[in-house]
């Protein structure tokens, strides 16, 4: 089905919204001041709340002295584990805020101050003193090897480990054989809206104005934890300041917010992050040691893949990050094995982060396959190019398009790679070695279960379309506006596009780039259901409720976008520092909705990898288990200057498998491989091999 059908439809449209490079809906909001953000909304009687964080990585809390505090300025409240609601489940340790005394993590939440403005709560959190019990903690990673783990499953539900074939004796057998270790570093999402919530307790309901990347997922969860009904907590975002994974799942701070909002119902709670809270309480991406083995033949046939995850967990809540699982869908080889192991750490809890498992786990094995190409003697496209398998490798089904041979070849074609010389430390260009390299990008398909859509008819002449949807920076209400304008048949001014609010339809988060692929697909069955019932004529108040249909497709294909980044890269002889003027991404990434926003999520990926191939790196102090560089002073992200000249395109392609839009999710492919590519090519612009990130002046000073 195409909801988008060509033709001059009903509402006298000539051509399909959908690939349109629509401006974003919301943009003059945005560009007016008028969009509003969780901390923006306007409330009466207000209270601000400011957190308390432990100082100590492990132990207890012994005594918070609030006296004092108390009598200061403005103070309504002062919330500790002795005053606060207890929770109805607490099962999950890192939102379980306030249940007990214990310190699991240096900087978790042990109480917060209320106040009548946020200087004065912020001036009397100052002011409290707070005695622990400490216990010794253990926050070294990768540490003693011996305390690893297997976790039962990684993130999403795949087996920790995978062993097909034997990989030890094709290895021994292999012409080429490379085995080496490479090192992610520990990276935080840093948006730039820090994490926001207004919580107001009314009745027994609660509402909650929060930054979120999923209105019903945070309801959901807080109803539970507070014992509630799910319809009797709303979550409120209309404008989210960007999420990168953070603000995927709930973390602590909402709850704290929804805690201390008990204590003065009626009154609206106010908590924004500090970007140094940011550091400690929303998540953060797992530093990973990835082992790498690969044996091919002469001519660059891969025989044996093999890499080896170490990565760290918190020891309260286990988070599992599924670096390794990429890796068994890339490349063909018939001797195959992947292993994931944890470090259980006195740390933060871990979480999502842009691209979670795929971004890390594609560094190591693409610079290894850059390794093999130079031990090959072959160009590193032509490498992977050999090594394209017929089906996924892991699960023998057949993909439902792949064409990473052709982002391959595009790439190349437009980056002119066939005009370098391929031998490294072979050009000097006023005191800078110049280089390029290539690394392979892919992301899958997720389509997440849960979401339903609206479609009514009003008296103005347009029609409602109503789903819990986030847009956190995206594009969403673009794009979906553009879906909803072609599956009914009529230009966009006549789509008013409801999303971000627990009160409409549930819709599952914006996650897993699964945004356009799932609202979209249900938008499209609402729009389908709304016509066969009312016909193109309908009249004020026909309306409609839709789920999103199964699609049996996902069972018989391997569903993945794929893509190919090019960086040329400088580096000066003398002081070891890395400029990279030019990155170039191809991808395949089925039908764009709308190439101006897809852009724009192309540029933001390859930029973020760009800033973790260079600059990104949050420091963890093992004595103390804090973040060190715990702002944007310390912690390093790419800026204008850092950037040169970016570019992305896209392949024209085709999927009539994935949905009946055939679109694939373009959210995180984007920072897939960058970081690999200018690895890549810092090797072949100084011939030295870098195999830890970030690329540091001093890792080419030997
Ligand atoms: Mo994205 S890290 O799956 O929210």
């Amino acid at each position: 089905m195409t909801p988008g059908r060509a033709g001059k439809g009903h509402g006298g449209v000539a051509s399909p919204a959908v690939g349109r490079d629509l401006p974003r809906v919301d943009g003059p909001a945005k560009v007016t001041g008028t969009a509003t953000y969780a901390f923006e909304h306007q409330l009466d009687d207000v209270v601000h709340l400011y957190p308390l964080q432990a100082t100590v990585a492990r132990g207890r809390v012994t005594a918070v002295h609030t006296g004092a505090v108390e009598a200061m300025p403005g103070v309504v409240a002062v919330l500790t584990s002795d005053n606060a609601p207890r929770l109805a489940w607490a099962d999950d340790a890192e939102l379980a805020v306030l249940q007990s005394d214990a310190v699991a993590f240096r900087g978790q939440l042990i109480g917060a101050v209320l106040a009548e403005t946020s200087e004065e709560a912020r001036e009397a959190a100052s002011a409290v003193l707070v005695d622990y019990d400490e216990l010794p903690h253990d926050a070294d990673f990768p540490g003693d090897r011996s305390r690893l783990y297997a976790p039962a499953e990684v993130s999403g539900g795949f087996a920790t480990d995978t062993d097909v074939g034997d990989v030890e004796a094709a290895l021994a057998s292999a012409a080429v054989t490379l085995d080496q270790t490479y090192a992610t570093a520990t990276y935080h999402a840093n948006p730039l809206e820090p994490h926001s919530t207004v919580a107001v307790w009314e009745d027994e309901g609660l509402t909650l104005y929060e930054s979120t990347q999923g209105t019903h997922a945070v309801a959901t969860k807080v109803a539970a934890l507070f014992g509630l009904e799910a319809g009797l907590v709303r979550v409120i975002a209309p404008h989210v300041g960007g999420g990168f994974g953070s603000k995927g799942l709930p973390h602590a701070p909402v709850v704290l917010a929804a805690l201390a909002a008990r204590l003065v119902p009626g009154r609206p709670v106010k908590l924004a992050l500090t970007r140094q809270q940011m550091f400690c309480l929303v998540g953060y991406r797992t530093p990973t040691l990835q082992h790498v083995r690969l044996g091919a033949d002469a001519d660059g046939r891969l025989s044996a893949v093999s890499l080896d995850v170490v990565q760290q967990t918190s020891r309260i809540k286990e988070f599992a990050e599924q670096t390794a699982v990429a890796t068994r869908t890339m490349y063909a080889a018939p001797h195959r094995r992947t292993t994931h192991r944890l470090a259980a750490l006195d740390v933060a809890v871990p979480s999502w982060m842009r691209a979670p498992g795929e971004c890390p786990g594609m560094f190591g094995p693409e610079v290894a396959l850059d390794e093999l190409a130079v031990a090959c003697g072959l160009d590193p496209v032509e490498l992977r190019i050999r090594n394209e398998p017929e089906s996924d490798p892991q699960s023998g089904k057949p993909f439902s398009s792949r064409n990473l041979v052709g982002c391959l070849r595009e790439g190349a074609r437009r980056f002119g790679w066939q005009r370098w010389d391929r031998a490294p430390r072979s050009r000097l260009e006023g005191g800078w070695w110049v280089g390029v390299g290539v690394s392979a990008s892919t992301y899958p398909v997720h389509r997440m279960a849960g979401s339903s859509a609206t479609v009514g008819f009003g008296a103005d002449g347009r029609y409602r379309v109503a789903i819990g949807a986030a847009d956190i920076g995206t594009g969403t209400w673009t794009s979906l506006t553009q879906i909803a304008a072609d599956a009914l048949d009529v230009p966009v001014e006549r789509i008013a596009l409801q999303i971000g609010d627990s009160a409409l339809p549930p819709a599952s988060v914006a996650g897993g780039s699964s945004g356009t692929n799932s609202w979209g697909s249900t938008i499209v069955e609402a729009a389908r259901t709304f016509r066969d019932k009312f016909g193109d004529h309908p009249e004020d108040g026909d309306e409609v409720d839709a789920s999103m249909p199964p699609n049996p497709d996902t069972e018989r294909f391997a569903m993945h976008a794929f893509g190919a980044q090019f960086a040329e890269v400088r580096v000066r002889q003398d002081t070891g520092e890395v400029r990279v003027p030019r990155l170039l991404g191809v991808f395949a990434v089925g039908r764009v909705v709308n190439p101006r926003t897809a852009r724009s999520q192309f540029l933001g990926g390859m930029t973020m990898g760009l800033s973790m191939a260079l600059h990104e790196q949050s420091v963890l102090d093992p004595r103390f288990g804090h973040i060190v560089n715990h702002d944007l002073a310390g912690y390093h992200i790419a800026t204008n200057a850092d950037v040169g000249t970016i570019e992305a395109h896209w392949l024209d392609e085709h999927d009539p498998h994935v949905n009946p839009l055939g679109v694939k999710g373009i959210g995180e492919i984007g920072i897939v491989g960058t970081a690999a590519a200018v690895a890549n090519a810092a090797h072949h612009a100084t011939g030295t091999r870098v195999r830890s990130l970030p690329l540091t002046p001093d890792k080419f000073l030997l």
